[in-house]
């Protein structure tokens, strides 16, 4: 793949006058995790997640022509979060800006207002970043593409987005389209590159296009430790090599565990991956642990539950506490009373999420 496939720019007719535009765009869960990246939002490996279907960004983008257009790496806006100003977020969207630029030169010919909230529970310790992002360039693609002067390829439209959103944070790159995506180059999957998410089509036992998500927030305050040092900490780790090799062998046999539906060893397959992540973490230096007692005691309620009940529930971690509890939607009346009695007296307040897989970005 050329290294810069998006630097062909469209003909666009750019407006005159202010408009604006309204996107929702999801979180996603890794199966396979993405740990460790080079210069660019380069993924040191492979990843696949569900996109979620609840958990979700809305970002309204306004924009007003400027009458004397600023350098694109100097791009102007203001952000805004349930309606109040927030200047803490604006140093992230800024690097973002600067990084697209060479992509959508026409961003610094406007002031922009970006309006954004969550539909899940703000602090919540869901990862916003990945929804934020996505829907952000998603906004931004849309504004592109309906002022190209010529019709714009749909394959284009959808990688260009999925490739600005890696811009703003490597995980958003997977929030684009669903309920699979993968990203970052792997040998069985022959589109897969560094630089833009695909949706998984092929091969897939349709019971994974119909699974659910139960996200136990166990611990709703801010991540001690941010991922992006998290990432850093990736380069001098002592099993970092070990790490990417492992997950890019895991990706290869998840593809064919979800080829043959077998649940039991996708299982164990997601919670590996999931403790391997943990495991970079508690083994970096400095070290440093994002898991709860809770979230340990809930890991083994979820492993005796499947013993016990022969019901194909696991559970899959961020970066954080909380705990995912992925299950195929058709048990969902039988694994909904164990996670009410069992598992929210867990959960901070007694809180829980019930998602499941998704689409990916919607304009409204
Ligand atoms: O997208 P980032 O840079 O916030 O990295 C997030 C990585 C994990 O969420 C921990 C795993 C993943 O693949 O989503």
């Amino acid at each position: 793949m050329a290294a810069d496939p998006f630097l062909t720019l469209p003909q666009l007719e750019i407006p005159q006058n202010s408009g604006s535009i309204t996107v929702t765009a999801p979180s996603n869960i890794a199966l396979i995790k993405y740990w460790g990246k080079s210069q660019g939002q380069i993924p040191k490996n492979a990843s696949i997640s569900f996109t979620l279907n609840k958990c979700v960004t809305q970002t309204t983008i306004n924009y007003e022509p400027l009458t004397a257009p600023k350098l694109t790496s100097d791009t102007e806006f203001e952000v805004f979060v349930d309606g109040v100003s927030k200047p803490e977020f604006a140093p992230k969207i800024a690097t973002f800006f600067k990084r697209i630029a060479p992509y959508m030169p026409w961003i610094g010919s406007f002031k922009w207002r970006i309006d954004t909230k969550n539909t899940f529970p703000h602090g919540s310790g869901i990862a916003s970043s990945a929804s934020g992002f996505a829907a952000l360039a998603g906004a931004l693609m849309h504004l592109e593409v309906s002022w190209a002067t010529a019709p714009y390829q749909q394959d284009l439209w959808v990688n260009k987005t999925s490739f600005l959103a890696r811009l703003g944070s490597g995980s958003a790159a997977r929030s684009v389209l669903g309920p699979l995506m993968y990203w970052g180059g792997h040998p069985a999957l022959p589109e897969s590159n560094d630089l833009f998410a695909n949706a998984l089509t092929k091969d897939i036992d349709p019971i994974f296009l119909d699974y659910k998500d139960t996200i136990l927030l166990v611990d709703q305050g801010e991540k001690e430790v941010s991922s992006t040092v998290g990432h850093n900490l990736m380069h001098n780790h002592a099993y970092a090599s070990q790490r990417f090799a492992q997950a890019q062998d895991n990706l290869g046999r998840l593809l064919k565990l979800m080829s043959a539906g077998d649940l039991d060893e996708f299982c164990h397959l997601v919670e590996t991956e999931a403790l391997s992540l943990h495991a970079m973490m508690m083994t970096s230096n400095p070290s440093y642990v994002l898991m709860k007692p809770n979230t340990l005691a809930i890991i083994d309620r979820v492993r005796a539950y499947r013993r016990e009940q022969q019901i194909p529930v696991c559970f899959t971690l961020d970066a954080g506490a909380n705990v995912h509890l992925l299950y195929p939607a058709h048990y969902t009346e039988q694994v909904m009373p164990w996670i009410r009695k069992e598992l929210s007296p867990l959960c901070q307040d007694g809180q829980f999420i019930k998602d499941e897989v998704g689409q990916g970005l919607k304009k409204l």
